[in-house]
């Protein structure tokens, strides 16, 4: 689990799970996007298969 203040916009590349706001995992699998609001906590967690992913953090 970790945080920080810049807002964060993930794009798997892999099947992984993630998790933020107390969520339930959830998979975006490949091609599937999502997006953290600044300070909220996430997570993220690879399976059987490593996970790749790109992400974006956006500063001020
Ligand atoms: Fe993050």
């Amino acid at each position: 689990d970790h945080t920080h203040p810049p807002e964060e916009t993930y794009l798997c590349m892999s099947r992984g799970e993630f998790t933020h706001g107390g969520s339930d995992w959830f998979e975006p699998g490949p091609g599937g996007s999502f997006y953290n609001s600044p300070g909220i906590m996430h997570a993220m967690r690879s399976g059987a298969e490593p996970l790749l992913a790109f992400w974006l953090l956006l500063a001020e």
